[in-house]
């Protein structure tokens, strides 16, 4: 199979879908892979080193899509790439189908076979989504510590303290794989970690791993603000499947907080956990509710692309290397996980809640499969 890698060209993404790696993966097998000069440069991977894993380096994007039986991207495409839709085509990427009818419309108008990194599913875990999370909960502790410091108007406290100075109070809401990867982080900074959650199992599993160094606390609204009232560093990262997040910390809990105290919500790109939270950019990531430091930054990972970049294409590799090997429908039919993703296909569409969204009919994708 011949798979395109063609840059990513909306605005401020600097992650690319494929390692050098996984090119080197794929070219092993016997497969062709293009990938579009420049495709690595925000990812701090350079042209040459595609070139050595075997990559067929392409002058222009026309050439990675059209010359291309799959294409694989980080996100969804934007107007000026509809142009190289078409029905024997198989894109694997980020979608977000029922926020873009446009897109939508564009994708099974064309035919395309659309497999939606987001709503791939194995068993109860969206493995495609993951290590954004990952990397978004360990982000939290190293930005958070950066605007506890006084010249960003924090109230200039080192997160471990020092020998006979006490440590930072971090208060992590939410202990799912974003909220497990910012308390590990912030215990491994020295400072004094409590991490809420509704789902007391979690806790119990938090708990047994360690060993009373993290605190685990039912999540309730008078654990919260007992919890937030003399905490220095907050970070919310809760999620209702299908839902915007709960707003657990209101303003006027955020007004008994300390002054400097700073509050981080990674679910913002859910709506926020906090009262006042509204998406900010990484060029202007923080703003102040009441004396505290807001920072909502929607795009987290975009901030460390080349991290975010191997996380990626780490997950993605196995899922492209099936598809390239068996052609999508055979992947699709024999794999759950990728059927779960498989969003368009031949004219139809086959998510539910995207069809939910525009009310568009949808057809099951077994029955796809089925046909093929
Ligand atoms: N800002 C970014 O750049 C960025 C990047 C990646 C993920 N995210 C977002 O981070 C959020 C968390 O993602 P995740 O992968 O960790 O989700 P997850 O499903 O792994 O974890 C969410 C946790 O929240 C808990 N929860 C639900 N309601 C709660 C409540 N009232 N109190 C306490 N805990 C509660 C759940 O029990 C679960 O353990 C999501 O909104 C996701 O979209 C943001």
């Amino acid at each position: 199979m011949i798979i395109g890698v063609p840059k990513e060209i909306k605005n401020n993404e600097f992650r690319v879908a494929m390692s050098a790696s996984g090119v080197h993966e794929l070219v092993g097998n016997a497969h062709t892979v293009l990938v579009e000069r420049g495709a690595g440069i925000g990812s701090s991977i350079a042209d040459d080193e595609y070139a050595l894993a075997g990559a067929h380096m392409v002058d222009t994007a026309a050439q990675a899509w059209q010359d291309a039986d799959m294409v694989v991207k980080v996100k969804e495409p934007i107007a000026s790439e509809y142009q190289y839709f078409r029905k024997d085509l198989v894109l694997f990427t980020y979608l977000h189908l029922a926020a873009e009818p446009e897109l939508t419309k564009a994708l099974i108008d064309a035919g395309v076979t659309a497999i939606a990194y987001e709503t791939v599913q194995d068993g109860r875990t969206l493995p495609l989504l993951a290590p954004m999370s990952e990397v978004a909960g360990r982000l939290s502790v190293q930005v958070g510590a950066q605007c506890l410091t006084a010249p960003a108007g924090g109230k200039g406290i080192l997160l471990g303290g020092v020998p006979g100075v006490r440590p930072a109070k971090v208060v992590v809401l939410g202990a799912g794989v974003a909220g497990t990867n910012a308390a590990a982080m912030a215990l491994g900074t020295g400072a004094e970690v409590t991490i809420l959650d509704i789902n007391i199992n979690r806790l119990r599993e938090l708990d047994a791993i360690y060993q009373g160094r993290l605190k685990t606390v039912a999540s309730n609204a008078l654990e919260i603000e007992r919890s937030l009232v003399d905490a220095d560093l907050v970070i919310g990262s809760v999620l209702v499947p299908g839902a915007k997040a709960p707003k657990l910390v209101t303003n006027g809990l955020v007004a008994k907080m300390k002054p400097g105290s700073v509050l981080v919500d990674i679910a913002v790109d859910q709506g926020g956990c906090f009262e006042d939270s509204h998406p900010t950019t990484h060029q202007e990531p923080t703003f102040r509710v009441h004396e505290s430091v807001f920072y909502c930054v929607a795009n987290m990972p975009g901030a460390v692309p080349n991290t975010s970049t191997y996380a990626l294409t780490n997950v993605t590799l196995p899922y492209v290397v099936q598809i390239a090997a068996k052609g999508v429908h055979r992947a699709v039919a024999e794999n759950a996980a990728l059927r779960a993703g498989l969003s368009t296909t031949g004219g139809r569409l086959t998510n539910a809640a995207v069809g939910a969204a525009h009310g568009i009919e949808v057809i099951d994708s077994l029955e796809v499969a089925a046909h093929h």
